[in-house]
Formats: structure tokens, sequence, C-alpha cells
């Protein structure tokens, strides 16, 4: 199966039938594998045992993460996503802020959600992320707060959403792909301005 990147979004037709191939978080997680890439990288910067980054990693989760739910609850996510509002984040992200005496910084721009394929590509970085978030919170003090890292997730609620994903039958493909690309991107943004704030 063909890698697909955000560098490959032209070719919408192929895209198409790689995902008939595939299941939608199949073909997700092949066509995002650079952006997680890219954005592992970045974050791994982080020394999640220093205050100062690890208020900088939360802080980059929040210029992109607070946007990005804000954008699904405007676009009805609850609609097609179960249980979305118990797997939103963004209060335990400003609650771990608010404790380490942090600001919650300016959001970034999130891309348009609009279809709910669109919706399924972002929740699905969303979702996905708390992966990496579980095995990151090992590495934090437990003086820190972490209730942004470690969610009380209802047990197999990751695989009910994944689940839900694979059976989605969206018109568009190639949006939630675009979608899934652009929220990938955020993030990225959102680590390298707080790398550079770090090093300034
Ligand atoms: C240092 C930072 C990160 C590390 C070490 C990391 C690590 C991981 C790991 C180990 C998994 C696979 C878990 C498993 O299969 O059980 C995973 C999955 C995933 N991560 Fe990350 N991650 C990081 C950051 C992020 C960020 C910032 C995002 C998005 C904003 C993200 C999105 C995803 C997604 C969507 C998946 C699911 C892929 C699939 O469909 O299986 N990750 N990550």
């Amino acid at each position: 199966m063909k890698s697909l990147t955000t560098g490959s979004l032209a070719t919408h037709e192929s895209e198409h039938d790689n995902y008939k191939e595939q299941s939608l978080r199949g073909y997700l997680r092949d066509g995002t594998s650079a952006n997680h890439q890219r954005v592992d990288e970045q974050f791994a910067r982080f020394n999640l045992n220093d205050r100062h980054d690890y208020i900088s990693f939360l802080s980059a989760h929040a210029r992109a993460l607070l946007p990005i739910e804000a954008a699904l609850d405007q676009q009805g996510a609850h609609r097609i996503i179960p249980e979305w509002s118990a797997r939103r984040r963004s209060d335990m992200l400003c609650a771990d802020l608010n404790r380490l005496n942090a600001e919650i910084p300016p959001s970034l721009a999130a891309p348009q959600l609009k279809s709910d394929a669109q919706i399924w590509g972002a929740a699905y970085v969303l979702e996905g992320s708390k992966l990496g978030g579980a095995f990151l919170a090992k590495g934090v003090p437990d003086n820190f707060p972490t209730s942004f890292l470690t969610p009380n997730m209802a047990k197999g609620s990751m695989k009910l959403f994944m689940d839900s994903l694979d059976r989605a039958d969206v018109d568009h493909p190639v949006e939630a792909l675009g979608a899934a690309a652009a929220v990938f991107g955020l993030f990225l943004q959102a680590a390298r301005l707080e790398r550079e704030r770090l090093v300034s």
C-alpha cells in the first residue's frame, strides 16, 4: 500500500481507491504516518522532567487542541462521534496549566472542519494522540499535574472510537485525510512555536 502524505493530496482518485482497500482508520494512519513522525520528533524534544519544558509542552497542545475541539463542538461532532463530550480534553489541559500557574496561550487558527469526513479526520488525530500521551505520562514527575495526559477514559472507549471510525461511511475519505493532515500540521506549528519561545 502506498504511503499517503499531505504532499500527495492532489491524487484524490487513487487515494479513494486506496481507501476502498482498507479501513478508514488504516487509510488515515498510512496517510498521516509521516505527519505523526514529524510531531513526535518535535514533542519528544521537550524535557517533561523540567517544569518550564512541561509548561511549554502543554501550552503547545493548548494552542492547537483548544481551537480544534471548539471547532468540532461548533460543527456538531456529538452527532456522529460516540461520547464526544467525554472525549474532550480542553478543560483538563487548562486545569493542568492553571495548576502550574501558567497562562492559557492564544489559540492558533483551526482548519475548516465542515463535513462529517473532516470531523472524523480531525477527531481521529485528537483521539490517537491519547495513545502517545499515555506513553509520555510515564516520564512526567509525580508532582506535576497530568490530567491531560492521563484522562479518565471509560474502558474500551478508544476501541469504540476506532470501531466507529471504521464503520463510518464517509462520502469523501480524502476530506478526512486532509483534515487529519491539517490537524497534525497545527500541532507541529504549535510545537515549533513553543520550542522557539523556550530557546529565545
Ligand atoms: C512525543 C510525542 C508522541 C509520541 C511519543 C507518540 C507516540 C505514539 C504511539 C506509541 C502510538 C501508538 C500507540 C499504539 O499503537 O498503541 C501513537 C499513536 C498515535 N498518535 Fe502519537 N505520539 C506522540 C505525539 C502525537 C501527537 C502530538 C499527535 C497528534 C496531535 C499524535 C497522534 C497519534 C495518532 C493519530 C495515533 C494513532 C495511530 C493509529 O491509528 O494507530 N501523536 N503515538
